[in-house]
């Protein structure tokens, strides 16, 4: 039996819902730990093609335990929809989909204070999704959230909205100068929600730690990347909660001691959507040709990606701040044909070589890369199954990834697709 998390390690769109997907076919159950639906995790299985936004990605299998952790922010028409159009396409979501009772809700006044708080930002906005992710956060901090398991008490969760729209529809109207809102209108939006989800809301934390003392195999699925953690990521320019391997412990409520693995899914290169800094970001025929290679738009928000040489100082950041046991690279076949490959491997800021992650934001933003240049590969990487298959020198930049960044490569994935992958070690 095994524990295993996976995380993205750079700035999210890993492709970390590919290997969920796969790693289930050994898993009892997978639990998506943090977030909500700014995530969009794909997975592609023959020709048909997945977006999975709040549902754990291990949902394309049968019989499979599938939990949306008390870490998680849940709108609820948006998991609906979700539901909806996976059972329209064939896959069947029964008791074995189960909600946190204690995961927060996301109101309509949290999308409306985001997308306000973004245009009030104006040019230095964050870029988020507009999904209401962080004024959800930003409540439950205050300890003025509402969760999962209110909707079922009716007068309680009515209690909640109506306080809570005291202070925000005065905010709305005074300081955005918005509309505010109406809390009979919310209450019975989201109890007609509640007659859909009822039979999945659940005491989740019991089900995980059951299945731990069963012996289970269990995966935690992150969503974003370690760039994009509230604590350890490039604030402000994050997300607004802990998506590194700390945040599936308390996102799911296992404790540190039962967790045995933690894969790390790093892409060959890297993205990053909205805004930030981004040391590597190529702004020239290099990273748009990238960017239509690796079909490199938003899965949430369908915004182009930004792109950009692989990062292996954010890369050691990310292994040490999560503990990384392995790490699974991605998309290696986008980097097929490409003369000259580099790799950053420390930061340059006014004069001075940092070998480390820079914590200081506006120094980050003007740091440069130090480059390492490799020979890249002309033959086709798509599909291969087995490492001593891949060219030399697609080799080769693997051993050089490991090398610095100090984790073996258990999961080499060369295609979209389920199958498209060298396993190089087991995860379960
Ligand atoms: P996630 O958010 O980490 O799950 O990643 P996304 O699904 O947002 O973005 C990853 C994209 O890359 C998806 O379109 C995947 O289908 C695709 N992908 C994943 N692994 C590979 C790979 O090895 N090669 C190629 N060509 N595409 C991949
Ligand atoms: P997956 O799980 C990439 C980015 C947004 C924005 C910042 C804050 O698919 O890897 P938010 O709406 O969370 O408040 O936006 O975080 N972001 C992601 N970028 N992949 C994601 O998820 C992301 N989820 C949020 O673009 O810059
Ligand atoms: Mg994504």
């Amino acid at each position: 039996m095994a524990i295993v998390i996976v995380v993205g390690a750079q700035w999210g769109d890993e492709g970390k819902g590919k290997l969920v997907d796969f790693l289930t076919h050994k898993a009892d159950l997978v639990a998506r730990y943090q977030g909500g639906h700014n995530a969009g995790h794909t997975v592609v299985i023959n020709n048909e093609k997945y977006v999975l936004h709040l549902i754990p990605s291990g949902v394309l299998h049968k019989d499979k335990v599938c939990i949306i952790g008390n870490g998680v922010v849940v709108e609820p028409a948006a998991l609906i929809d979700e539901i909806k159009g996976l059972r329209e396409r064939g896959i069947k979501i029964g008791g074995n989909l189960l909600i946190s009772k204690n995961a927060h809700l996301i109101m309509p006044y949290h999308i409306a204070l985001d997308n306000a708080g973004e245009k009030m930002r104006g040019k230095k906005c964050i870029g988020t999704t507009g999904r209401g992710i962080g004024p959800t956060y930003v409540d439950k901090m205050a300890r003025t959230g509402i969760r999962v398991g209110d909707l079922l008490s009716p007068e309680v969760f009515m209690g909640k909205v109506a306080s809570n729209l005291k202070n925000i529809n005065f905010l709305l109207k005074n300081l955005y100068k918005a509309g505010g809102f109406s809390a009979q209108k919310i209450f019975n939006e989201y109890m007609a929600y509640t007659k859909i989800l009822r039979k999945h809301i659940a005491d989740t934390d019991l089900i995980i730690n059951e299945a731990v003392i069963a012996g289970k195999n269990v995966l935690l699925e992150g969503a974003q990347g370690t760039l994009l953690d509230i604590d350890h990521g490039t604030y402000p320019y994050v997300t607004s909660s802990n998506s590194i391997a700390g945040g599936a412990c308390t996102g799911v409520g296992i404790g540190p001691t039962k967790i045995s693995r933690v894969l790390g899914v790093v892409k060959a290169y890297t993205t990053r959507v909205g805004s930030g800094p981004l040391p590597t970001e190529l702004s020239d025929a290099t990273g748009e040709e990238i960017r239509r290679k690796g079909g490199e738009f938003g899965a949430t928000t369908g915004r182009p990606r930004r792109c950009g040489w692989l990062d292996t100082v954010i890369l050691r950041h990310a292994a040490a701040i999560n503990g990384l046991t392995g790490i699974a690279i991605t998309k290696l076949d986008i980097l097929d044909g490409l003369e000259k490959i580099k790799i950053c491997t420390a930061y340059r800021y006014k004069g001075k070589t940092y070998n480390h992650f820079l914590k200081e934001t506006d120094v980050f933003e003007k740091c440069t890369p130090v480059y390492e240049e490799m020979e890249g590969w002309q033959e086709s990487t798509l599909g291969i199954k087995e490492f001593k298959k891949l060219p030399s020198r697609a080799q080769a930049y693997i051993r050089r990834i490991e090398e610095l960044v100090g984790v073996k490569a258990h999961i080499i994935s060369t295609g979209q697709k389920r199958d498209e992958l060298i396993l190089l070690r087991n995860q379960f």
